[in-house]
């Protein structure tokens, strides 16, 4: 149990800003130190934040070693090298979704951070939506039944709008569409916050897929300086529920007119809900009781609950690990995986 948990932040590119924010909003923390493989850049972010000290290598960081906690916003094909730096130096951990870049890498991270009995969770972002914690309560009181349908989608436009800037020459976006650069393209960048918002809401998990990924053309040659644009851009999976539900999930970075939006419609045998968020805010509506006679939907009310970084900080306060774990993280990295080798092998499969 840590009273005044210190914080340093592993990893200073852009959403590092969200988390220095949240961190520095909730009394009885501090961020103390910012680390960066650019140490310009972190510098300057340990400056922006008002962080005592930045270091330019995480070694360096773990040999001074004044920190109880990590935040890990590095890039997904740094988190397992450096998440499990981390944990070996006895450091509690908060790391970026995806957990890593494949599903026994994400497995030999989670069995490391529960040896070493340190705080291990994930950032799946959505948790923080007030709507999904509604719904999630909704369906485990029974309220809609046994789930027999269910769509769930998160779409985003950064390859076809300059809204977030130009990915061609922003090497924030360029990493995103590259194997050799650690990415798992659209499936493990944002499919696996929607897979898990929708086995989240459902409070069942996915035991069966049928996927297919798309790689459009979007650079002569498919190439820009020493990125190779070789991963998904848009996946849709077919999906059977443990309660035997059927149903669809996508993500896409090309959904034209939409910025960054996720929807999902649970249907079941007594009731349906429909949720949307753009992670700012969030809506639910349920369609209950004798409104399913003639599909009346009406707003649910939603209290907004803790967002990761305070439910981190109670973690290293209380000494109870939070929720979501590097368990989880690796039960999804398990769906993304089984995704990739769906789509590879066209046809169904099933989660062992
Ligand atoms: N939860 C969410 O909603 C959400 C949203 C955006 C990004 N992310 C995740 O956050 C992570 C970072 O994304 P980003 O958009 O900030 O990327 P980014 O490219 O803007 O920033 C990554 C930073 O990490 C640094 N870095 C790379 N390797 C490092 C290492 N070994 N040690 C220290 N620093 C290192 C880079 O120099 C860069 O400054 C990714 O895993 C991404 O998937 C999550």
């Amino acid at each position: 149990m840590i009273a005044a948990p210190r914080i340093l932040i592993l990893g200073t590119g852009s959403m590092a800003a969200s988390h220095a924010e949240r961190f520095a909003g909730i009394a009885g923390c501090s961020l103390v130190a910012a680390v960066d493989v650019e140490p310009e850049r972190a510098r300057a972010f340990a400056g922006r934040y008002a962080i005592p000290t930045s270091f330019g290598d995480l070694g360096e960081a773990i040999a001074w070693g004044k920190f109880d906690a990590a935040v890990n916003v590095t890039p997904d094909g740094a988190h397992k090298a450096t998440s499990l730096a981390l944990i070996a130096a006895g450091k509690h951990v908060l790391c970026e979704k995806p957990l890593a870049v494949n599903h026994a890498d994400a497995e030999e991270m989670a069995a490391a951070a529960e040896a070493a009995g340190v705080v291990n969770m994930v950032n799946f972002t959505y948790r923080n939506a007030a709507a999904l914690q509604a719904a999630r309560a909704l369906v485990g009181a029974g309220e809609i039944g046994p789930i027999r349908h269910l769509q769930a989608s998160y779409l985003q436009s950064w390859l076809t709008a300059k809204h977030w800037g130009d990915w061609r020459t922003d090497e924030r976006w360029l990493w995103r569409l590259s194997s050799a650069h650690g990415s798992m393209g659209v499936l493990g960048d944002v499919g696996v916050h929607i897979l898990d918002l929708a086995t989240y809401a459902a409070g069942e998990p996915i035991v069966a897929l049928g996927a297919r990924m798309k790689v459009f053309d979007k650079a002569e040659g498919g190439v820009i300086g020493p990125y190779r644009l070789d991963v998904n851009d848009s996946v849709a999976v077919n999906v059977e529920f443990a309660g035997g539900a059927l149903g669809v999930v996508h993500a896409s970075r090309m959904a034209t007119g939409k910025a960054n939006e996720l929807d999902l419609l649970l249907h079941g045998e007594r009731g349906a809900l429909r949720l949307w968020t753009d992670g700012q805010t969030s809506t639910l509506e349920a369609c209950l009781g004798p409104d399913i006679e003639v599909q009346r939907w009406r707003p649910v009310e939603v209290a907004p609950p803790p967002v990761i970084a305070e439910r981190f900080v109670a973690a290293l306060q209380t000494g109870v690990n939070g929720e979501p774990d590097f368990r989880r993280g690796a039960e999804m990295q398990r769906l993304v995986d089984l995704v990739a080798a769906s789509d590879a092998a066209g046809r169904w499969l099933s989660v062992d």
